[in-house]
């Protein structure tokens, strides 16, 4: 068996084109959405990650901008920036790159951010909506793997999936959305033991660990969706996954490459949720309704 592979490229192209159609008509109402991105110190790949946000934002039609400052800066700077992008009409959005450093009280900033701005859905708010089956932000690379799967009809209900990583940025959050779409859900983290044992039940295998390598083709059951999550920069410049990509591909019937798998949908969902968030306030200050397909609704 050869695996199909799913090209987050396309996908992501298709979607930017389906909501850049969706923003004209939202400008055509007045409202631009608005994306304000924080970035505190020079991790590069902070900076490159930033640029690609609002690179995808411009191609769009949405209004970005990004906030700068030094590493060294005091936490109430920051909190005093988002509670002004907060009460900002033209802004719909609100993300605050991570990570920050050390000195900053992670939680602190991210529960500054207005829950109804919190594009990136690391707000507790939005993360209890997602635990219930609420209506959410829902965070922007489990979102994006999720689309990703539809994208090849790939249905979750009933499936086995275990999920490697438990993050609160990719793991958990996929787990939960897993679940709440009826997968059986296995997590895995740095601490389960003999890993192997869990990863060749999986139907569908995300993986999302930071380990080159980690997953290789005898862990892998013959036919399984493999979703690879994983971005490591290895010493020799070359950028791979968590998944031995040449091996795994002969055994899957689905895999993601790195690049051009995951990375594209996690910048593209980040547009989706702001669009989403335009329009949630557009509904709530002018009374119009969006359609029910422009809600997300993970129940
Ligand atoms: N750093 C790595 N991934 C993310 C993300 O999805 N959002 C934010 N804000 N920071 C990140």
């Amino acid at each position: 068996m050869v695996a199909k592979i799913i090209d987050g490229n396309a996908v992501a192209k298709q979607v930017r084109a389906e909501y850049r159609t969706r923003v004209e008509g939202l400008v055509a109402l007045g409202c631009k959405p608005g994306l304000a991105v924080i970035l505190v110190g020079d991790n590069p790949a902070s900076k490159v990650y930033v640029d690609k946000k609002a690179k995808a934002c411009a191609e769009v039609g949405l209004h970005s901008e990004v906030y700068r400052f030094p590493a060294d800066v005091h936490q109430d700077v920051i909190i005093a920036e988002i509670a002004k992008l907060n009460a900002d009409p033209s802004i719909h959005g609100i993300l605050v790159q991570l990570p920050l450093p050390p000195h900053f009280q992670i939680r602190q900033v991210l529960e500054t951010i207005s829950h109804e701005k919190d594009v990136d859905g690391f707000h507790l708010y939005n993360v209890g909506g997602l635990v219930v089956g609420g209506i959410v932000f829902p965070p922007c690379t489990p979102y994006g793997v999720q689309r990703l799967l539809e994208s090849e009809n790939i249905s979750v209900a009933g499936q086995n999936v275990v999920v490697v990583g438990a993050s609160n940025i990719v793991g958990k959050p996929m787990a939960l959305m897993l679940m709440q779409s009826e997968a059986t859900v296995v997590i895995c983290h740095a601490k389960t033991r003999d890993l192997a044992q869990f990863t060749i039940l999986a139907d569908i295998l995300v993986v999302a660990a930071g380990v080159p390598n980690l997953i290789l083709p005898q862990m892998v059951k013959t036919g399984a969706v493999v979703i690879d999550v994983g971005i490591n920069r290895l010493p020799n410049g070359r950028l791979v996954g968590d998944v031995d990509f040449e091996g795994v591909k002969k055994k899957a019937s689905y895999i993601t490459p790195v690049p051009g798998g995951v990375g594209p949908m996690t910048v593209t969902m980040l547009v989706v949720n702001t669009v989403q968030s335009a329009e949630r306030m557009l509904e709530r200050t002018k009374g119009l309704a969006p359609q029910p397909s422009q809600v997300t609704v993970l129940a």
